[in-house]
C-alpha cells in the first residue's frame, strides 16, 4: 500500500498540527481548568494530567515515532532506534496518564472502567504493549531472520496504523465525554471553553490524517510514466 506523492510534505504538515494540538491541549488545562498536579486537594488538577498525557505523550509522540522513518534524513538503522524509543516513550506516559485517570477516580470516589472511552482505551494501550513488545523482537533484538522480518513487515504497518487510528478515536471520545461532563454541569455549549476542546479534537483527527498519509507515502516516487500514452 502505497501512495504515488513523496511523503515529505505530509510530515512536515503533521509537525506543524502535532505543535498546535500540543497548544491547545496545554491551554485548556491549565488556563481554563487550572492546572496539573499529581497530588492535589483540588481533584480535577490529578485528571488534567490525562489528558496532556495523552495526547502529548501517547498521540503525538506516538505520530512522531511512526513517521520517523519519512521524516528524517538519517541512516535506517538510526531512523529503527528513534521509532523503537518514541514509542517506548509514548507508551510509558501513555500508561501514566491512565493511572492519573484511575488515580483521580479512586480519590474522588468514581467507579473506574464505566464507559465505552474507557474499554477502548484499555484495549488500545493493551496492542500498543503487544504491538511494541512484537516489533522489539523480531526488528531489534534478538531480531527474526530475513525471511521472518520481511513477512511480517507489512504486517507491522499495518497493525501499527489500525492501533494508532483506533487511539485517535478513543481520544475523541475522551474529549466528548470530558466536555459532556462539564456542559451538564454549567459549561456553556457554545461557550469558548466548548469551541477550544471541539476544535483540538479535530486538530488531533487531522494529524492522525497526515500521520496516516505520510506512512502510507514512499520517501522517494520513481517517475515510470516517461513513455505513458495521453
Ligand atoms: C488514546 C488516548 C486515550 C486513552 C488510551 C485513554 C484511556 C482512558 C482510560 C483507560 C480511562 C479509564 C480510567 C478509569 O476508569 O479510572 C480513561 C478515563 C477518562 N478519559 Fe481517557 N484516554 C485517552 C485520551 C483521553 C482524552 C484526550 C481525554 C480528553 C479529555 C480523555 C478523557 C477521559 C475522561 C473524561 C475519563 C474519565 C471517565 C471515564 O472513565 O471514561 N481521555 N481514559
Ligand atoms: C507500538 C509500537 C509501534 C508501532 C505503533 C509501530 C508502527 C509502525 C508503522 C506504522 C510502520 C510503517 C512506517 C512506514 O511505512 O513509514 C513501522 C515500520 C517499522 N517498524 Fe514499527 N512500530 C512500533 C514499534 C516498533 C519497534 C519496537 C520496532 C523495533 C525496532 C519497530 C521496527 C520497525 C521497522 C524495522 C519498520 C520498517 C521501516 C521501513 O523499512 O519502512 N517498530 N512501524
Amino acid at each position: 500500500m502505497a501512495l504515488r506523492i513523496r511523503a515529505g510534505p505530509f510530515t512536515v504538515v503533521s509537525h506543524v498540527l502535532g505543535v498546535v494540538a500540543a497548544i491547545m491541549v496545554l491551554v485548556w488545562c491549565i488556563h481554563f481548568r487550572g492546572g496539573l498536579a499529581f497530588e492535589a486537594t483540588n481533584k480535577s488538577l490529578i485528571f488534567n494530567i490525562h489528558p496532556v498525557l495523552l495526547l502529548i505523550g501517547f498521540i503525538i509522540l506516538g505520530g512522531e515515532a511512526i513517521i520517523s522513518y519519512k521524516a528524517l534524513p538519517w541512516r535506517k538503522e538510526v531512523k529503527k532506534l528513534i521509532h523503537l524509543i518514541l514509542h517506548a516513550i509514548a507508551l510509558i506516559l501513555g500508561i501514566v496518564g491512565i493511572y492519573a485517570a484511575f488515580k483521580f477516580h479512586n480519590e474522588s470516589g468514581i467507579p473506574n472502567l464505566y464507559s465505552l472511552h474507557s474499554w477502548i482505551g484499555i484495549g488500545v494501550i493493551s496492542l500498543y504493549g503487544i504491538q511494541w513488545i512484537f516489533g522489539f523482537v523480531v526488528f531489534f533484538y534478538p531480531g527474526g531472520s530475513a525471511t521472518v522480518r520481511a513477512d511480517s513487515l507489512p504486517w507491522h504497518a499495518l497493525f501499527g496504523l489500525f492501533v494508532y487510528v483506533l487511539a485517535l478515536g478513543t481520544a475523541a471520545l475522551g474529549f466528548l465525554e470530558k466536555l459532556t461532563f462539564l456542559q451538564n454541569s454549567g459549561l456553556d455549549k457554545y461557550g469558548s471553553e466548548a469551541f477550544l476542546v471541539n476544535f483540538t479534537a479535530i486538530v488531533t483527527v487531522l494529524f492522525g490524517t497526515f500521520i496516516v498519509l505520510s506512512a502510507v507515502s514512499p520517501n522517494h516516487v520513481v517517475d515510470d510514466f516517461s513513455y505513458s500514452s495521453i
